[in-house]
């Protein structure tokens, strides 16, 4: 290939060199500025995607261009056979930021998070007395908590199972806000920890309901088990609240966190409670690239900027303005059921007719400028950066307007 490929000669190469597991759009993107990206063709488009919830300050934020170059002129990497000082303050900070964590494991992604809550709950358990039967895991019907063999086991969805088998024993599997199906699942008396997500992401952005989280503390605590809460896409300010339980009023034991936590930056945490934080003790768990300095460092200015009231109060505006957004769309096309999510989590569900066709939407998007997610194939997904412009909204919404009213015309002519 010559020295400037084109954009077709780029997408030949994943086509022949990637494991085909993804399916991209067809496109190859250059640069981001905000909620902006450019391809290397030049096209804009309006980022309502942010890497799956990932880049919450948007693309190239300043703060994080510079505290990743500063690291990155000091030193890269130490492993955690050495202390640097990144990881050590992100930690403490990460403690202080939660309000119930007393200690943090530092990971490179959220299913490493997810995975280091898994062993601790069941290393709990052990050192309880607890027989290895006696420490299922029960987690919800739509869940998404991963693709190492445990995560995608507690992943209560077929389809990331499907071929893997063997999978790990000591998992059960409950519908989603179904109190009486939970306590139904706890009543041998063999749990050890409930894992769920606050807001359902993959699954289709489905906040908990009411009073549900509160109810499952409640059943935790009279069975004996661990709350586990998995904010790794909900979190870090995504609904409005720096953690996303905080709106459920209840206190977990752990909770996983990874996505927007680097911004960008591959990095995971898992954050212990008193209960569990003394469990884990020298050899029981590790990480070569986990507390990365040049991550951690990228960390500790994210977590500030995100838990910052001015960047919530833009996640309360701007939600409001996606929503009603959506809602005048949705009303004059006949294309949603429902718009529903929390904060700047935002699902809009397809009408019967359009079921199924949320990928053919988001190649409509992209080819009008704007980068949209879905969460299976009948929910549009939006999960823009969380300091979002005005005018990138309204921007954004105008694009979808276009796109989404093309799909419909394309769709009415037996196009798609
Ligand atoms: C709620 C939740 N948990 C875990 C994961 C897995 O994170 P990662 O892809 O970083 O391993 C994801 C990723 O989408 C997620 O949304």
């Amino acid at each position: 290939m010559d020295a400037t490929p084109t954009t077709t000669d780029l997408l030949a190469l994943g086509q022949r060199y990637w494991l085909p597991v993804y399916r991209p759009r067809e496109l190859v993107l250059e640069r981001g500025e905000g909620a902006r990206v450019w391809d290397r063709d030049g096209r804009d488009y309006v980022d309502f995607g942010a890497g799956i919830a990932v880049n919450a300050l948007g693309h190239c934020d300043p703060d994080l261009v510079a505290a990743l170059t500063e690291q990155a002129h000091k030193l890269w990497h130490a492993s955690n056979v050495f202390y640097t000082e990144p990881p050590l303050r992100l930690a403490e900070e990460l403690v202080t930021a939660s309000g119930f964590a007393e200690r943090v494991f530092l990971c490179n992604s959220g299913a490493e998070a997810n995975e280091a809550a898994i062993k601790l709950v069941r290393k709990w358990a052990a050192t309880h007395g607890r027989a290895p039967q006696h420490r299922v895991i029960v987690t919800c019907h739509g869940s998404f908590h991963g693709r190492t063999l445990a995560t995608v086991t507690a992943t209560a969805q077929p389809k990331y199972q499907a071929g893997y088998e063997p999978l790990p024993a000591g998992f059960r599997h409950v519908p989603f806000n179904d109190a009486e199906a939970l306590a139904a699942a706890l009543a041998p008396g063999d749990v050890a920890a409930v894992l769920l997500e606050p807001v359902q992401g993959e699954g289709g952005v489905l906040p908990a309901a009411p009073g549900f989280l509160a109810r499952v503390r409640e059943l935790c605590d009279a069975h004996g088990a661990l709350l586990v809460l998995d904010e790794i896409q909900c979190g870090m300010g995504r609904t409005g609240t720096l953690f996303a339980h905080v709106q459920d009023g209840v206190v977990p034991d752990i909770v996983t966190l990874a996505k927007a936590l680097g911004c960008g930056f591959p990095i995971g945490a898992m954050l212990a409670g008193p209960k569990v934080a003394e469990v884990m003790q020298f050899g029981a768990h590790g990480t070569t690239f986990g507390g990365n300095p040049l991550a951690a460092a990228v960390a500790r200015v994210a977590l500030r900027k995100l838990g910052s009231p001015e960047l919530l109060a833009n996640v309360a505006r701007q939600a409001q303005a996606l929503r009603e957004g959506l809602a005048a769309i949705g009303a004059e096309l006949g294309l949603f059921t429902q718009v529903r999510g929390r904060g700047l989590m935002l699902g809009a569900v397809l009408a019967e007719a359009y079921q199924g066709q949320a990928g053919a939407i988001l190649d409509a998007a992209a080819a009008h400028g704007l980068l949209l997610l879905q969460a299976g194939p009948d929910v549009l997904r939006l999960v823009p950066p969380l300091n979002i412009t005005d005018a990138d909204v309204a921007e954004g919404l105008k694009r979808l307007r276009a796109a989404l009213a093309a799909f419909v015309r394309e769709h009415a002519r037996g196009g798609s």
